[in-house]
């Protein structure tokens, strides 16, 4: 069985009280899955609650954050760095397509941000939008999310999506690629069947802590 990541990205959503209840919601359920990897994202003021959830209910669950500064520690006022994320998670989520269309990240600035995550031993989660594209490092997860496809109901096809994958496989040193946009419970073993798919990346479907756990089950 190949082994499979399953991530929660949260994006700018949630408070205090939806995630603690979240939090309550998902941990009934039996999460011990030999060959998947939960991952969580939030936003960055919920990882300290997380983790301590997580480690106080004995939970098979590795955090991520969803950006990292492209600076070490020092005065970059309302930057959150490497030093501080690895506190906290093993995962960042980096380039994804809302911060390089609203943010204005740039292939630069998303290789600097590379570089501090290995910097600080956390893994990347990178994200691109097709397969025309080369990294130098090696960067532990590639994720294919083309931007038609993010929240929009409208995943790409199984196919295109494992087809795209292999070959960003074949073009860059990563251990995993897995697959973003409108997954959701029903479609998810579409894709995660596929050869060179080895995970999913999930938005709004992640919000809601039972159809999270669908997926995790069905993929
Ligand atoms: P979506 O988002 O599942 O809401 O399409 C995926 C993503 O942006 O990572």
């Amino acid at each position: 069985m190949k082994k499979l990541f399953i991530i929660a990205n949260w994006k700018s959503n949630l408070s205090t009280l939806k995630v603690q209840e979240w939090a309550d919601r998902f941990k009934n359920n039996d999460l011990r899955f030999t060959n998947k990897e939960i991952i969580i994202c939030p936003p960055f003021l919920f990882l300290p609650f997380i983790k301590s959830y997580i480690s106080n209910h004995n939970l098979p669950i590795k955090l991520g954050a969803q950006d990292i500064s492209k600076f070490d520690e020092g005065a970059y006022t309302g930057e959150v760095n490497g030093k501080q994320i690895r506190e906290f998670a093993d995962y960042v989520i980096i380039g994804h397509s809302e911060r390089r269309q609203n943010f204005s990240e740039n292939e630069e600035v998303v290789n600097q941000k590379i570089k501090q995550a290995i910097k600080f031993g956390l893994k990347p989660i990178l994200c691109v939008q097709d397969q025309n594209f080369k990294i130098q490092e090696k960067v532990e997860i590639i994720a294919y999310e083309p931007v038609f496809a993010i929240g929009t109901n409208n995943p790409d096809t199984p196919e295109n999506a494992d087809l795209v994958s292999t070959k960003i496989k074949e073009n860059n040193l990563s251990n995993y690629i897995i697959y973003g946009g409108s997954v959701n419970s029903k479609n998810v073993n579409q894709f995660t069947q596929k050869p060179n798919i080895d995970g999913v990346l999930v938005g709004n479907a992640s919000l809601d802590p039972l159809e999270f756990f669908e997926i995790i089950k069905n993929a």
